[in-house]
């Protein structure tokens, strides 16, 4: 039997390491693009990594960065994927604001990068652009399929133009290239500067003692908040199907940064006001209030529909955090302190 083969861009983020799991397990052959840095990058896929030169390796990891785009094109020559899931982006919105032009480089251009060496490789392959409800931005909730984008960052721009070109090969060429319009999810392994993680990791660290305050911007701005490792499953959903089209994955619910943050801190039994401080380097120049999905046709056409809710989703965060710290109390002789530096000085 022939087992498929992805590749997938940012397998070392949050969504890659998910995807390179489900897909692992589906018996796929996954190749990831890890970008080169001077620090170990792939600790979200340690677990998942064996030598290569076994008989029975499915997991093969080669250098590539979005902004190259000959080694893109000569990448995908020698895997020769059936299907590609473009992950990789400068993701953090308001880092998208100081690093403007890296941002537009990297989210929207390295999406035509992709997709143009598709094109001129001449490979049939099956290819997944990682959209976002960024896209909507100041468009008012419930937002569909159908509702027109205002983005409201140089990131969700970079997406609109991505997401764009993504409609145009398939239109243009009759490439299978869709867009999952995913709203905000979260996990254990989600990057600790987006507010989800930042909070949950705080909660644990005050709660053990190890830190007395967090601080933060805007607490009014709503999101739909869903768990992550269920996204992932409709980026292969959308894949399978007969016709390629584009999706919004969401919850339908949402809930406020400070519901979300009153939802880790008592559940270890504070009070958030006790812990809370603003600062405004945490604000945006221009903020998307409120993001609610209407994911309807998921559920209709791939039979998709979320589990965890918000409010699970802080537990289990929050859970995984106390965890981890238990672990490191165990190991080390006096577990570091949060440095407020640091803290403070992440976007
Ligand atoms: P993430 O954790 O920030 O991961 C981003 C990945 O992109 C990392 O593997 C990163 O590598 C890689 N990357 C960044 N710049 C690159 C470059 N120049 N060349 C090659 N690789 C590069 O993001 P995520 O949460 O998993 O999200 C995955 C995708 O979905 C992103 O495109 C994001 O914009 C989009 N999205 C996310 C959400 C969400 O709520 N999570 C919602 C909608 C859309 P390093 O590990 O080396 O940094
Ligand atoms: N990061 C961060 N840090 N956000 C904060 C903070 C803080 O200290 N304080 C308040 N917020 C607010 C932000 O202003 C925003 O309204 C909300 O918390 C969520 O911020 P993030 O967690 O950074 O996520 P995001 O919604 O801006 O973007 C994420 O979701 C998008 C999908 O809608 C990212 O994953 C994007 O890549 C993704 O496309």
């Amino acid at each position: 039997m022939t087992l498929k083969t992805a590749l997938v861009t940012g397998i070392t983020g949050q969504d890659g390491s998910y995807l390179a799991e489900l897909l692992l397990k589906k018996d796929y052959v996954v190749h990831g693009i890890v970008r080169r840095a001077s620090t170990f990058n792939t600790h979200r896929i340690d677990h998942l990594y064996h030598d290569p030169h076994e008989p029975d390796a499915r997991l093969f990891l080669h250098y590539g960065d979005l902004t190259d785009g000959t080694r893109i094109a000569a990448l995908l020559e020698q895997v020769q994927p059936d299907e590609v899931y473009h992950l990789a982006a400068q993701s953090h919105v308001r880092v998208s604001f100081d690093e403007p032009e890296f941002t537009g480089d990297t989210t929207g251009l390295g999406t035509i990068r992709l997709l143009e060496a598709i094109r001129a490789t001449g490979l049939s392959c099956r290819f997944y652009q990682a959209s976002s409800s960024e896209m909507f931005g100041a468009t008012p909730p419930p937002q569909n399929e159908s509702t027109p984008f205002h983005p409201r960052s140089p990131y969700g721009a970079a997406k609109v133009y991505a997401y764009w070109v993504t409609r145009n090969y398939r239109e243009a060429y009759g490439l299978y290239a869709v867009n999952g319009i995913l709203f905000n999810h979260e996990s254990p392994r989600r990057g600790p500067t987006f507010v989800t993680r930042k909070v949950a990791m705080a909660a644990a660290q005050i709660k053990a003692g190890l830190q007395e305050v967090i601080h933060l911007g805007n607490l009014d701005a709503r999101r739909d908040w869903g768990y992550a490792a269920e996204y992932v499953e409709a980026m292969w959903l959308m894949l399978q199907q007969d016709k390629p089209d584009d999706y919004v994955i969401a919850t339908g619910a949402s809930h406020s940064v400070r519901d979300f943050v009153d939802q880790c801190f008592s559940h270890v039994g504070l009070d958030w006001r006790d812990h809370v401080r603003f600062d405004e380097r945490y604000l945006r120049p221009s903020e998307v209030d409120d993001l609610v999905g209407d994911a309807a046709k998921a559920e209709r056409v791939l039979g998709w529909r979320p589990r965890v809710r918000a409010p699970e989703l802080a537990r289990l965060m929050v859970d995984a955090e106390l965890t981890a710290l238990s672990h490191t109390r165990a190991t080390a002789v006096g577990a570091p302190a949060a440095s407020p530096v640091l803290e403070l000085a992440r976007p």
